[in-house]
């Protein structure tokens, strides 16, 4: 068995931040654990998340901007997700599926049947086990985004490697064509997530993202524990194999 974790929240909610932390708790449990990112993830996909974000193009048409995120997505689930799955590991993604449902639908009021069968389509109905909701004011959550300082990540060789000779742009404060929406779309996709979750109490964990991050870091541990008897440890932990040098 495996587990597909996912993060959702409006922008600068935590969610790059908390999936980092988890990554490094389940890696250091001895899980076998991936983290990756929507849009990107990717050699195609990062390719892809640069149109997508790209300040310059104020011309692209709602119908684009859902089959970009769309194919970014296929992409992912074909060449990453997918395969670790069913390898029986533990994928944690920031973002996925729920931010088409809320940004394009809630947000730019696309249709959300039509979202579906294209969500479909591109994931094969691939869902997440569980999805942590971090909540939080738009507004605020945006404030944090517009203060947030460059943050080492463990993505960050990975999308290095995977952007070329392009520069790395993970871990720097971003502020994107879609970050630069007026609030009242902001606002839209927050209560949109709200539906979301309304829609699918069970799958999703909502928690209040002004927590510190501590709280929140052990709250997600907490809501995860029970998930994790799925998945198979390695035995030992590898990063706990080899032997303590400074003991020879
Ligand atoms: N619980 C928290 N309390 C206060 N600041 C936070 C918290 N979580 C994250 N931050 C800060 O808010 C900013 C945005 O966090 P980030 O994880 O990048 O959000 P997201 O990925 O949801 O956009 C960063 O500067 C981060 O350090
Ligand atoms: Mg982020």
């Amino acid at each position: 068995m495996s587990l597909f974790i996912t993060f959702e929240g409006p922008e600068g909610s935590g969610k790059s931040t908390q999936a980092r932390i988890l990554y490094e708790t389940l890696q250091a449990q001895g899980y076998p654990v991936i983290l990756t990112r929507e849009p990107g993830g990717t050699r195609i996909g990062e390719w892809i998340r640069q149109i997508l974000v790209d300040l310059r193009h104020t011309e692209m048409s709602p119908a684009t901007e859902v089959l970009l995120f769309s194919a970014a997505r296929a992409q992912l689930v074909n060449e990453l997700i997918g395969p670790y799955l069913a390898e029986g590991g533990i994928v944690l993604c920031d973002r996925y599926a729920d931010s088409t449902y809320a940004y394009q639908g809630y947000g730019l009021n696309h249709n959300l049947d039509d979202l579906h069968t294209i969500t479909a389509f591109a994931t094969g109905g691939l869902m997440p086990d569980l999805t942590i909701y971090l909540d939080i004011d738009a507004e605020r959550g945006l404030e944090r985004k517009r203060q947030a300082r460059p943050a080492p990540s463990p993505l960050a060789p990975h999308l290095a490697a995977l952007q070329e000779s392009r520069p790395p742009t993970y871990g720097k404060p971003e502020w994107n064509r879609l970050d630069a929406r007026e609030l009242s779309y902001h606002q839209r996709v927050a209560d949109g997530f709200r539906k979301l979750m309304l829609r699918e109490p069970e799958r999703w964990r909502r928690m209040d993202a002004e927590r510190s991050i501590e709280e929140l870091a052990h709250l997600i541990v907490e809501a995860v524990a029970p998930l994790l008897e799925r998945v198979q440890q390695y035995n030992p932990p590898p990063n706990q194999s080899l032997p303590d040098a400074a003991h020879e």
